[in-house]
């Protein structure tokens, strides 16, 4: 039987070039071959008390974003964690086998509490009885993820066993972290950074204006140029070719390759095409997602559809753990 892949997303915001080529646009191929799970986390925003009206945009950019770069509600189940209640049973359940200790000893928490030292709240140390709920509800295989969630992983698979452990049963399985291997496409920043990201504030947003991008491309770091034939390139100056190499033609990767090694390139003249070629590659996207986040009608249907999928398996699962753990109707 395929695998069943879940993977979730706080909302925090718009997606950027580094979401779709490190994880998005492998999800639009996987879902085709696996039984893929697709939500938003907005309990898990709720940590650091959005102001509500924001929570609320976020959500709806990123389904729309989702939807705009081809996941399709009709193959996947794409769903906003908020509308699946089972998911804070089985966190509550699974909280009672959760211990203080190890909760607070997660890298995840330390770090937030020493940034929001006036808000550690008890959401912030049980964030991975949340997540851990949301990837046993549905039973899940494989969850792709980052480096920067690894932990909170082994922590559900900590807990799975100690559940299966505690009642005798071999009831949860124990998810695998997926990384995408060949497929994984690391987005550099535009800051000469190694990474792009929302809180390094380099990012090329998949549906920013194309005035913006042109400016933000324009404006991305670099220096007088190669001082000798076939030099290497600065890291800085690798980046702005990496992201050429995912949006623009092999033939115009070489043409500037070629001007590099013979010291005679022009960084205006590259900036301005990989500019051209981003434009090119998110205006389809952009204009997707205008689409669908004018059509409220639509976006009603989605979500209760998948909410309704998604919660077709979360209750099955929550109806057996309660009864598993002895809370059965007399
Ligand atoms: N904690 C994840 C992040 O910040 C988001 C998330 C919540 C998640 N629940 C999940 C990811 C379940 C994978 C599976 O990126």
């Amino acid at each position: 039987m395929a695998d069943t892949v879940l993977s979730g997303i706080r909302s925090t915001g718009h997606l950027h070039l580094g979401n779709y080529f490190g994880a998005l646009r492998n999800f639009v191929r996987m879902q085709h071959e696996n039984r893929c799970f697709f939500f938003i986390a907005d309990y898990h925003s709720l940590t650091t008390h959005p102001d509500p009206k924001a929570l609320h945009d976020n959500v709806k950019d990123i389904l729309c974003e989702y939807l705009a770069c081809g996941l399709d509600p009709e193959v996947a189940t794409l769903y906003v964690q908020s509308d699946v209640p089972e998911t804070v049973e089985l966190y509550l359940l699974l909280n009672m086998h959760a211990y203080l200790g190890e909760l607070s000893k997660t890298v995840s928490f330390k770090e937030k509490a020493r940034k929001q030292p006036e808000n550690v709240n008890a959401g912030l140390l049980t964030y991975p009885t949340l997540m851990a709920a949301d990837i046993l509800v549905h039973r899940a295989d494989k969850v792709p993820v980052g480096k920067d969630q690894e932990q909170h992983l082994e922590l559900t698979r900590r807990f799975a066993r100690r559940f299966n452990g505690l009642y005798g049963v071999e009831y949860f399985k124990e998810p695998t972290a997926y990384n995408f291997g060949e497929e994984l496409i690391k987005i550099p920043g535009l800051d000469g950074s190694g990474k792009m990201g929302k809180s390094e504030g380099n990012c090329v947003y998949l549906c920013d204006e194309p005035k913006v991008i042109q400016k933000k491309v324009m404006k991305a770091l670099t220096d007088q140029g190669p001082t000798a034939p076939n030099s290497p390139k600065p890291d800085y100056i690798e980046n702005l070719f990496t992201l050429l190499k995912v949006v623009s033609t092999p033939d115009t990767v070489d043409y500037f390759n070629d001007k590099w090694n013979s010291c005679e390139i022009r960084y205006g003249d590259l900036k301005k095409q990989l500019a051209a070629d981003i434009i090119a590659f998110t205006t389809p996207i952009r204009e997707r997602y205008l689409d669908i986040c004018n059509n409220e009608e639509y976006l009603h249907k989605v979500t209760v559809a998948g909410a309704e999928k998604a919660r077709e398996s979360a209750s099955k699962t929550v109806r057996e753990v309660r009864e598993i753990m002895g809370i059965k109707p007399f």
